[in-house]
């Protein structure tokens, strides 16, 4: 089974553009608590490296593109998020990278709970073992 777990929002576009609408338990299978968004990423930098105990997410690319590569321990998977349309769901215990964010990537994250540092896995090998 893929790890790349996309979810497609329908445009309510017309003539003058698009419009992306996301409700709660509707378009997407969680309940939004959080939201935040990752921009002005510099050349060359690369985020995220770490997996959640709890946290459910979905990303999505509202402006340019970056290469997100999901692990679940024993897969690894790579993908190129840059359409505005398409939400990358990131389950928990789903270790996550992102790299080549473009200049104009605006990557908005909705989150089903607050922040919480340890809910976070950062340490690879740890995850590792806590998967296996
Ligand atoms: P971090 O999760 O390390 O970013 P990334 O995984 O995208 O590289 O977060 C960077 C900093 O921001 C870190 O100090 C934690 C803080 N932070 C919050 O305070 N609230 C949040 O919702 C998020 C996502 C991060």
């Amino acid at each position: 089974m893929s790890l790349i777990k996309l979810i497609d929002f329908k445009s309510l576009g017309d003539e003058r553009g698009d419009l992306v609408a996301i409700e709660n338990n509707k378009s997407i299978p969680f309940e939004i608590k959080r939201v935040y968004y990752v921009f002005k990423t510099q050349k060359g930098v690369a985020r995220g490296f770490h997996a959640h105990k709890e946290l459910k997410q979905i990303a999505i690319c509202v402006s340019g593109n970056c290469k997100f590569i999901m692990d679940d321990g024993k897969v690894k998977e790579s993908f190129v998020l840059d359409n505005p349309q398409k939400g990358l769901y990131i389950d928990k215990m789903q270790w996550h990278e992102m790299h080549d964010f473009s200049d104009d990537c605006v990557l908005l994250v909705l989150a089903n709970d607050i922040y919480d540092e340890t809910d976070y896995i950062r340490d690879y090998s740890d995850f590792i073992k806590m998967v296996n």
